[in-house]
């Protein structure tokens, strides 16, 4: 099979150049063993693991989810789960770490525990050595390079690209406004964003927001970016932990079946159906102080809109669970194995390419 080599693919030491986004609330570790074997960057997804810090403000039920071992040893784990499943294949795989203000003391912990893993274990410090920190400001984590690990930061504009430049970031994930979950208020896509961000930083740039199959790599590419991070897709896949019912839903739905509102870190992108409509008439309410400055109490009745459509996703309730994607689910029709997708992808990308190298005379 022809391939694709980016300096992406040079610096994570991967075959392909695509990386999976984290995706909370699960751990996601089987689509990160399954990514990873294909050879692309598997991520495991710490933030639905601090639920358990949070029992009273959290929108999950996390011993429902994860059974109750504390915060730092569901990460260690997973990190050996995935170091255990991949080895074979000897692949590289990395943590996410959402850095959010109101997250700080979880993401602290985290890091602690991914460079504590990587101590204490010779394999895992050689195949774990990537961190994406992602939803905050990226200047107190510039020293986890100092540990030996490669790090990623993800920005939604110009301004915050610079500013994790500055900082010291490797990598830069630039993440447009029709990407699934955490976003940002202002809604400039990733056909704008992209390309941006590419002529304003030096730094290596990931594409992500919308992409998804091997066309959509081939555009990331020609805007100049060095792979693409995918999250929507790769839910919608055989080993991806998500609830069949979310996937099926990916499967539906059309690409204007997707709502932006409010989420607990900031906004996010819902799938469309009763609860998250609920979600953004809620987020409407509040659109006066916030757009005055005022504060908005507290995030009360998003919590509790979150946390009952938490509730009504594990019971497979269609029409309330709250689920998150991007826009693309409209242009994702099938649930195939992760190879599988990842092969097409590759190979729809290189047609592409090749054809848009046979325009030029
Ligand atoms: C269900 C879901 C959960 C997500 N959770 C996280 C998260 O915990 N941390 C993070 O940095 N990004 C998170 N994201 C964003 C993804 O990592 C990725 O950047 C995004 O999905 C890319 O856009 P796409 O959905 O169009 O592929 C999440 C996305 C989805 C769909």
């Amino acid at each position: 099979m022809t391939n694709i080599r980016t300096e992406l693919c040079d610096l994570l030491e991967i075959e392909h150049p695509i990386i999976q986004g984290g995706m909370g609330p699960y751990k996601t570790e089987s689509l990160a063993i399954a990514v990873a074997n294909s050879g692309c960057l598997g991520v495991i997804s710490s933030i639905g693991m601090a639920a358990t810090l949070l029992p009273d403000a959290a929108p999950i039920d996390a011993e429902r989810l994860f059974g109750s071992d504390p915060p730092r040893a569901l990460l260690q784990k997973s990190i050996e789960g995935v170091a255990r499943e991949t080895r074979r294949s000897d692949a590289v795989f990395g943590v996410n770490v959402p850095v959010a203000s109101e997250f700080v003391l979880a993401s602290k912990m985290f890091v602690d525990q991914v460079i504590e893993s990587r101590e204490s274990d010779s394999d895992i410090e050689r195949r774990l050595r990537v961190l994406i920190t992602s939803a905050g400001n990226p200047t107190p984590w510039a020293e986890v390079k100092r540990h030996g690990l490669t790090w990623i930061h993800v920005v939604p504009s110009v301004y915050h690209a610079k500013k994790a430049e500055k900082a010291g970031a490797d990598i830069i994930v630039a993440s447009g406004h029709e990407g699934g979950a955490h976003i940002s208020w202002d809604p400039v896509h990733s056909s704008v964003l992209v390309p941006a961000v590419v002529r304003a930083v030096e730094t290596p740039v990931v594409a992500a927001g919308g992409f998804c199959d091997g066309a959509s790599l081939a555009a990331a590419l020609c805007y100049g970016a060095c792979g693409v991070q995918m999250g929507t897709r790769f839910i919608a896949t055989k080993e991806s932990d998500f609830e069949p019912m979310w996937k099926e839903m990916i499967v539906k739905s059309e690409e204007r079946k997707t709502l932006a509102g409010r989420g607990l870190f900031g906004p996010m992108r819902f799938l469309r159906n009763r609860r998250s409509e609920r979600i953004v008439e809620q987020t409407l309410e509040d659109a006066p102080r916030f757009y005055l400055g005022e504060p908005v109490e507290s995030n009360e009745k998003i919590l509790e809109l979150e946390r009952s459509g938490f509730e009504d996703l594990l019971d497979q309730k269609e029409e309330t669970a709250l689920m998150f994607a991007g826009e693309c689910t409209g242009r994702i029709s099938d649930i195939p194995s992760v190879s599988h997708l990842v092969e097409g992808i590759v190979e729809e990308a290189v047609v592409t390419l090749k054809r848009m190298h046979s325009l030029v005379r």
